[in-house]
Parts: C-alpha cells; structure tokens; sequence
C-alpha cells in the first residue's frame, strides 16, 4: 500500500494541526507498512494502540481550537460525531485484534487512510479559514 506524502495541499492553515495531522500520517504510515511487511499481527497491534492514543490527543487539540476559533456549533458537532465515529471504530479494531487473520489486516489500514484523508481533505477543511488566524500557541506541540 503506498505511503501517504504529507503536501501543502493538505495545510487547514494551523501550524500546530498540520503538525500533528503529519504525526497522523506518520504513525499510519508506519502501521500499513508492518503490515505489508508481514511483520505480524504483535507489531502492528501496537502501533494501532499508537495511534488510537495520539488519535485521541490530536480530536481533543483540534476540537478545542475549532471552538476558540467560533466554528460555528452545529458544524463542531457534526465533526464531533466524526471524530467519536472513527474513534469507536479504531477502538473496535483494537477489541477485536485477537480474532483477525493476517489476511484482514490491509483492509484495515487501507480504510483508516481512506478516512484519515478524506477526513482532513473534506471535513478538516471546512474550519481552516477560521482558525487560520487564531494563536494556537497555547497547545504544545507533541
Ligand atoms: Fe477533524
């Protein structure tokens, strides 16, 4: 599965989300390769259980600059609900883990790239024009 290049056009104008969505990519890059290399079920496993925690850490960062930024509160709660769907989701994944053959595995990688980018390319872009002037300097950068 190919490896997802971070680019500009993938910028929602906040320094400190784009970092962290790069951090994203990174971890899920990371997992879809364990995965092609036939690493094994262990090693993926645990950097789904990466990705689940920097996952959370990433909603809860974003969620907030969305509403010091007055994203407008049905938008925020309608991204809300994405973020809890896919969190659910993964948290699923992780439940479920023991039960997987090998041969599941890409299609797990495969649909958290779908969403992951789908995500920020489509929904993820909707605030960039309001928290692109907001400082976001009170949130450190992980
Ligand atoms: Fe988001």
């Amino acid at each position: 599965m190919g490896k997802i290049v971070w680019s500009k056009d993938y910028s929602v104008q906040s320094e400190y989300l784009d970092h962290q969505h790069q951090n994203l990519i990174n971890i899920l890059n990371d997992f879809n390769q364990a995965i092609a290399r036939g690493e094994g079920k262990k090693s993926a496993y645990t950097i789904l259980n990466r990705l689940v925690q920097y996952t959370e850490e990433h909603f809860r960062d974003e969620e907030k600059l969305m509403e010091i930024a007055r994203f407008p509160a049905e938008q925020l709660h309608a991204h809300m609900k994405e973020h809890e769907k896919l969190t659910e989701e993964i948290f699923r994944h992780g439940e479920n883990w023991s039960s997987y053959g090998k041969e599941a595995l890409p299609e797990i990688g495969l649909f958290l790239k779908e969403w992951l980018m789908e995500h920020i390319l489509t929904s993820d872009m909707k605030y960039s024009k309001y928290v692109a002037n907001v400082d976001d300097t009170f949130l450190s950068v992980k």
